[in-house]
């Protein structure tokens, strides 16, 4: 029997990119079965059909690769850069079409998993399935009471509530006119933490992203990355609901 699966799912899962991803490139035109263009999302294919996605075959046969990074400052979380900017890709010595599952911003630093495996990644990206990431913000001035009651209540950014699983302040050193906070959420829309902050009236200097969801960066060097066991790669799959 030949097995048929959707072919946004054999896109994803052959690491070209996100299942979402796949689904623009579908709905773009930009992915051709057997010579033929196919818009339909709900399409089946089989392991004999040559599928084409922006002018590439897919190799299905792939091995899946799982790298955490401790990103350093000054890369951003892309392929390539229209402004010639330093991509977090080039820190991992592949020959893979990786990918950072989600984004950190240019100057944050701290943990990114990256991978080919697009099923992977769209499950840690699905915002049902609630992984927790816990970043440390070292912000402009003193976080009073009020403010860490209003940030843990949630507060409004872009017209979403957000509310943090948990909120602690490490240090508020009066003297430089600082506070660091530790903040875990479960978000993952860009620029998220520093909009937070700044809708209770502070300006993020530094951010770093401890931890993602039982993972964290210790004994990695900034710039320093290690694959990820077989065992953390099941664990993290079994996140999904
Ligand atoms: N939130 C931000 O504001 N920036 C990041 O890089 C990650 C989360």
């Amino acid at each position: 029997m030949i097995y048929m699966e959707r072919l946004q799912k054999v896109i994803a899962n052959s690491g070209y990119c996100s299942r979402r991803k796949a689904e623009e490139l579908i709905e773009a035109g930009q992915v051709y079965v057997n010579g033929e263009i196919v818009t339909e999302m709900g399409t089946k294919v089989s392991e004999k059909d040559e599928i084409v996605v922006e002018g590439v075959t897919l190799n299905k046969s792939v091995k899946k690769e799982y790298y955490l990074l401790n990103k350093p400052r000054g890369y951003i979380c892309s392929l390539s850069d229209e402004k010639g900017r330093r991509v977090v890709t080039e820190l991992i010595n592949t020959n893979e079409r990786i990918y950072p599952v989600g984004r950190l911003d240019y100057d944050t630093t701290g943990l990114l998993l990256l991978t080919n495996d697009g099923e992977f990644a769209n499950i840690l990206m699905h915002p049902s399935n609630n992984v927790e990431k816990t970043y440390l913000a070292i912000i402009e001035g003193i976080l009073t009471t009020e403010e860490i009651y209003k940030l843990i209540n949630g507060v409004v950014v872009d017209g979403v509530k957000v509310v943090p699983k948990r909120v602690k302040v490490k240090k508020k050193d009066l003297e430089k006119n600082k506070s660091k906070v530790e903040i875990t959420i479960v978000e993952g829309r860009n620029h998220i933490v520093k909009k937070m902050f700044l809708e209770v009236g502070h300006y993020v200097q530094k951010l770093t992203r401890q931890r993602y969801a039982f993972l964290d960066v210790k004994g990695l060097q900034s710039g320093e990355y290690r694959c990820l066991t077989n065992e953390e790669v099941s664990k993290l799959k079994s996140l999904k609901k």
